[in-house]
């Protein structure tokens, strides 16, 4: 077997607001990460992801700036991490290109995020759309990273991720050889959604079968990073509940998700487990429980987003991060993608 060197890729698009679902779901897993110095980190924003849908090109310059503000702020730090942003390294694009030409339309359109992101129109969204889970290959190959952290409705993609370093390791399996990569050019990569405490999906305060998401309507569903403490304690307190008094046991949330979602949240906040919450919360109606998830939420969201803006009013220094990340980042990309070439037969 070929040994690839422990390497995290992860990416989020700048596409909308940056909320708690994204945070607990991916940005703290990449902080947890960074300590562990056995993996090189790589964080990217991803621009080029975001387009696939329509962007007002200054809204997306600004949410580029707010994102990477956002990692800054929870704790990615560009000295022990590689963060840019994807379209400043155009080898994203390039290996995007020849895996289009590995992956299959058929497995493109078996994506359920394409089929509920397309609807009823999917003869009308981008051609991006469609292809987008092929460049998100190309983003975590294009290192050969074998971990990814993030939340669960990454999971298909990641899986169509060693569907296409398979097919292209089985395709050109004699020309790896030759070209003296062994056995196996890509390697498989391991998603990393369960890890630690941490919930693998934060759900809408409103309804607790449906993701907490940027791209809901109501501000009120989500938790922003950047929302401040009055902001946090109004939504936190309109939350939907239910009647009943909070279980003592995991097995009382049954049939209760939006009880389950504030306490797992309550849980990621205090980096414990939803059972220890219970412990302490067990038997207490929700007023009690939600005024301390409140204390919780403003104690460990308010000085990210007194962070982010702070570091928004720095646009020269988080370009700066950016473009030494890019060109860290380049410099790791441009060898692999001139192998690629070799191996599928372009002159070089
Ligand atoms: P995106 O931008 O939709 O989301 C970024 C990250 O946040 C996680 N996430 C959540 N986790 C828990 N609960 C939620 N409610 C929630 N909402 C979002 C996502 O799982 C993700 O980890 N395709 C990716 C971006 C991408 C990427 C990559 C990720 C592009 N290339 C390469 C990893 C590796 C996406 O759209 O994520």
């Amino acid at each position: 077997m070929t040994q690839f060197t422990k390497r995290v890729f992860s990416g989020i698009k700048p596409s909308g607001k940056i909320h708690l679902g994204n945070y607990l779901g991916a940005i703290q897993k990449f902080v947890k990460l960074q300590e562990d110095k056995s993996f090189e980190n790589i964080y990217c924003v991803v621009d080029m992801h975001a387009i696939t849908v329509k962007q007002d090109p200054k809204i997306l310059r600004k949410r580029t700036l707010e994102l990477t503000a956002t990692y800054l702020a929870s704790g990615v730090d560009p000295e022990q991490s590689i963060i840019f942003n994807q379209s400043r390294v155009a080898q994203h694009a390039e290996l995007g290109w020849i895996f289009n030409c590995i992956a299959r339309v058929g497995w493109m359109n078996r994506m359920t995020q394409f089929k509920d992101k397309a609807g009823k129109n999917s003869e009308n969204v981008s051609l991006g759309l469609l292809a987008y889970p092929s460049l998100m290959a190309a983003d975590i190959l294009l290192y050969n990273a074998t971990h990814v952290p993030v939340g669960d409705d990454q999971k298909q993609h990641l899986e169509l991720c060693r569907d296409i370093a398979q097919k292209f390791n089985n395709d050109y399996a004699d020309e790896i050889k030759q070209h003296g990569f062994g056995d196996q050019f890509f390697c498989l990569t391991e998603p990393l959604i369960n890890f630690g405490n941490k919930p693998v999906r934060v759900m809408s305060l409103r309804d607790g079968s449906k993701k907490m998401s940027s791209s809901a309507e109501s501000d009120m569903t989500r938790i922003n990073m950047n929302d401040d403490s009055e902001m946090l304690a109004k939504k936190l307190k309109k939350a939907k509940t239910d009647q009943d008094a909070l279980p003592s046991e995991m097995a009382g949330l049954e049939g209760r998700p939006e009880a389950r979602n504030l306490i797992s949240i309550f849980a990621a906040l205090d980096d414990t487990d939803s059972q220890s919450v219970l412990n302490q919360f067990g038997g207490q109606q929700f007023r009690e429980f939600k005024a301390a998830l409140i204390d919780l939420a403003v104690a460990e969201i308010s000085p990210i987003g007194d962070e982010i803006n702070r570091l928004m009013k720095e646009e020269a220094y988080i370009d700066q991060v950016l473009k030494d990340g890019a060109d860290r980042a380049r410099a790791l990309a441009e060898p692999l993608v001139q192998d690629v070439k070799k191996i599928i037969g372009f002159m070089v």
